[in-house]
């Protein structure tokens, strides 16, 4: 149904529609069920795009019930984008207390000033503009592109990846790159160009009270003759999320000293990242620290054994980006004229023979800085 291509790093996705149905068909009749079961809601009847805004970003992160009231309440005070421009933050603040993710009103806030001083008060009319607003991202510009302007652009949310999953059975992930790119594309092939703003609201009602997450009502759905998740009654398999684990943010203080031409290195332990591998002494924060709590750090560090008042030179900062971790390392180079107590699993070797060593891409980083490799 769908073939993914990778030519030169870049994927293709070339789409071929199975259903025996065609398309232009499978549309009408989502839209026709949508014009007779629609929910009246007060965003839906309005082509007013400040509305739409509004309504979408309310319901980024609210259920419609409780979004409601806060959509009323706030319309009432600020009735045009040039009223939300002129308010105070705090009046702003205080309409949407309760709602969570302040950032959301402070984002309005600030996109209805600058449509106000940069677009002459003209909400802009196409996605290109719209998603350069701050607090916009590619649903919300989809949504108001389309159902403000008609423009031809799918929107695509939990409920339009519910629906196409499903009706194609697509084992893709909805949130890898690849993933999220088919989505996009699948949505805009469906997507019924003639009258994209009706299609879309059709596309998430459907997805909101017939294809929903459990128990969905395939004997109610308009296109569930040509669904694959409901021919082979697997629709609580789709749609297929990856589970992403939590990235971990790590801070790497690494050591280079340097005693007549050499420095001290050991192999990393197992449990952890690049086992076996060579490494620099290492002090590991959890958190940013500054200088001071790095000296500190060294004072009581049992492996390293010197008199402790050295100069720590910064050598090189950089962020190296593992899978689950982002690396935040900073090499500090120390000079030492007496050869400090190591613990025995430090070895000593020549700066100029480092390069035979097997290390981590971190380390052959910080080396070819130094000119090392
Ligand atoms: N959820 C997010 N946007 C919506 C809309 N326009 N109508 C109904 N539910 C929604």
């Amino acid at each position: 149904m769908y073939k993914l291509e990778v030519k030169n790093d870049v994927f293709f996705i070339k789409i071929f529609h199975f259903s025996c149905k065609p398309l232009i068909m499978l549309q009408k009749e989502l839209i026709n069920w949508y014009l007779l079961n629609k929910r009246e809601l007060p965003w839906r009847n309005t082509s007013n795009p400040y509305i739409i805004w509004l309504s979408e970003i309310i319901l980024q992160q609210t259920r419609i019930q409780q979004g409601l009231p806060y959509f009323e309440k706030f319309l009432k005070k600020f009735p045009t984008i040039k009223k939300l421009a002129s308010a105070q933050n705090h009046e702003i603040m205080k309409l949407w207390q309760g709602l969570g993710y302040y950032s959301r009103a402070r984002n309005m806030h600030k996109t209805a000033k600058t449509i106000i001083s940069n677009h002459k008060g003209k909400f802009p009319d196409k996605y290109h503009e719209i998603i350069k607003l701050t607090g916009i991202g590619p649903y919300t510009a989809a949504a108001i592109a389309s159902f403000a302007f008609n423009e031809a652009v799918a929107v695509v949310d939990g409920n339009v990846h519910r629906v196409l999953s499903r009706y194609y059975a697509i084992n893709e992930s909805i949130n890898t790159a690849v993933g999220k790119k088919l989505f996009a594309q699948l949505a805009n092939d469906f997507l019924n160009k003639d009258a994209p703003a009706t299609h879309n609201q059709a596309m998430m009602e459907l997805g909101a009270v017939i294809c929903k997450p459990q128990n969905p009502l395939c004997n109610n759905c308009p296109i569930s003759k040509n669904c694959l998740a409901f021919s082979f009654k697997q629709q609580e398999l789709f749609p297929k999320k990856e589970i992403k684990l939590k990235v971990k943010n790590r801070y790497l203080h690494y050591i280079f000293f340097s005693f007549k031409g050499k420095t001290a290195i050991h192999q990393r332990p197992a449990g952890d990242i690049w086992q076996n591998l060579y490494d620099l002494p290492l002090i590991e924060f959890d958190r940013k620290i500054e200088t001071e709590e790095l000296r500190n750090a060294l004072k009581n560090e049992n492996w390293f054994k010197a008199d402790k008042k050295l100069k720590l030179y910064l050598a090189m900062q950089a962020k190296h980006k593992l899978t689950h971790q982002n690396l935040f390392a900073t090499f500090w180079f120390i000079a030492l004229n007496q050869k400090p107590k190591l613990e025995v699993a430090f070895i000593w070797v020549d700066k100029t023979d480092l390069k035979s060593y097997a290390i981590s891409r971190l380390f052959e980083k910080f080396l070819i800085s130094q000119n090392l490799i």
